[in-house]
């Protein structure tokens, strides 16, 4: 078989890509090592910057995001009692907007679907060959049998824990890693939202992030040892935790119920250089990964996408190779942007284990100084809102 682009991994960055390839004519393919029912079930992400709204319009596939998403001017940040409101529409103008990854995944394969655009499903043993010369090919296995796709470029999808990366030789590649000691236990429940703004709470017992996906179903964190495995934590006692780590006003008002699902991520940060070699690009988590704190890995994930796309449209129309060269480049110089973003954002609000007594002053001191300045609220903004293309 031979397409224009094989698309390794068919999460979100895959599949935007591959729509928006669609729309020019270009073909491809998206190998998958999951099936589609394991990929609709993950629990994500769930506020998207303009940028990423605007590329699923410019794929065409943003007519439910429009009706069901929800416009947000502003997020709180609280710590103890206190609450700081973050308004973006009043400092910047502008706004993000609150729909889940869930849906966005599901609205680009329905797109992929109404376009007969090709995905291979529980495809095994993906390999890329050759990424470095004229002609790259994929192989995989799908129902025992082994394939191999031949094509122009190779665009690496898959996530953290996926095969594009470590197709790039070691001595060519290097990565730069930061763990932290906590991890997020995230909970859905079908109950309505305790805040109707995206609220980050510091409190002395750890971090807890109140969120949510329409008026019925809300989603939450709490920062948790790397230890804890779901089954440690019953409902009741996330309730308990939750409920004790925000402030008073807050807790009063939260309507609990029983979760539809739990889950708990490790915290990083990490990004793996140059995103490019010969004819393969790393996007998405395949290449880098943020703590969630800031909501920036997915978001991070589309400005890849959109640099990637106006690349390969450019070579596919004109032969003109610029934005490929340029690619990893253009993309590395914003993701260290969002990776201090994120960092300084999980530094701000969670209780880390070796915080000494200094600590502890030092980031009390930076909430008060965000509470009192405008101009520091402004920079906040700017970067949750989402830094330009
Ligand atoms: P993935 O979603 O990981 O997709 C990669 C796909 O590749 C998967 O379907 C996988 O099965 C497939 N794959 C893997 N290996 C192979 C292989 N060898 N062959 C073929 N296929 C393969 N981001 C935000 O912007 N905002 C938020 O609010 C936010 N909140 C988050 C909350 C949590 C709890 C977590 C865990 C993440 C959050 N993120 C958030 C991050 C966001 O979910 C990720 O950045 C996003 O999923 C990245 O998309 P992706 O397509 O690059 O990778
Ligand atoms: C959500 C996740 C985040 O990481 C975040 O910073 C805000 C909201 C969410 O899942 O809704």
């Amino acid at each position: 078989m031979r397409t224009q682009v094989v698309i390794v991994g068919g999460g979100p960055s895959g599949l935007l890509l591959g729509q928006l390839l669609h729309r020019k004519g270009i073909d491809t393919v998206v190998l998958e090592r999951q099936s589609r029912a394991h990929v609709l079930g993950r629990i994500r992400a769930g506020v998207l910057e303009v940028g990423f709204v605007n590329l699923m319009r410019e794929a065409g596939v943003a007519e439910r995001m429009d009706r069901e998403g929800f416009v947000h001017h502003g997020t709180i940040l609280a710590h103890g009692e206190e609450q700081i409101r973050i308004s973006f529409e009043e400092l910047i103008g502008r706004h993000v907007v609150v729909y889940g990854q869930t849906e966005v995944t599901h609205d680009l394969y329905e797109a992929r679907d109404r376009v007969g655009g090709k995905s291979v499903f529980n495809a095994e043993g993906v390999t890329i060959h050759d990424a470095d010369s004229d002609a790259p090919y994929v192989t995989y296995t799908a129902n025992g049998t082994e394939h191999r796709i031949d094509c122009d470029y190779v665009a690496g999808c898959d996530g953290f824990h996926g095969v594009s990366r470590q197709t790039i030789p070691t001595g060519i590649r290097k990565e730069f890693e930061q763990v932290y000691p906590f991890g997020w236990l995230g909970l859905l429940s079908e109950t309505p939202p305790v805040s109707d703004e995206v609220l980050y709470s510091l409190s002395d017992r750890g971090f807890a992030l109140c969120s949510m996906r329409n008026a019925t179903l809300s989603r939450y964190y709490i920062q948790c040892a790397l230890s804890d495995k779901v089954a440690d934590w019953s409902d009741d006692a996330f309730w308990a935790e939750f409920r004790q780590r925000l402030p008073r006003a807050v807790a009063e008002r939260l309507v609990t119920g029983p979760s539809i699902e739990k889950s708990i991520a490790p915290l990083r940060s990490f990004v793996c250089e140059p995103m490019r070699w010969g004819r393969l690009f790393l996007c998405g988590d395949a290449a880098h990964i943020v703590p969630p704190t800031g909501a920036k890995g997915l978001n991070t994930a589309a400005s890849d996408i959109h640099y990637l796309y106006h690349a390969l449209v450019q070579v596919f129309e004109s032969g003109e190779t610029e934005g490929i060269e340029r690619y990893s480049e253009q993309a590395l110089a914003r993701i260290w942007k969002t990776q201090r973003f994120s960092w300084w954002m999980t530094k701000l609000l969670h209780r880390f284990p070796e915080q000494s007594e200094f600590d502890l002053r030092i980031q009390r001191a930076e909430l008060e100084f965000l509470r009192d300045s405008r101009d520091a609220q402004t920079v906040l903004a700017q970067n949750y809102v989402g830094l330009p293309y």
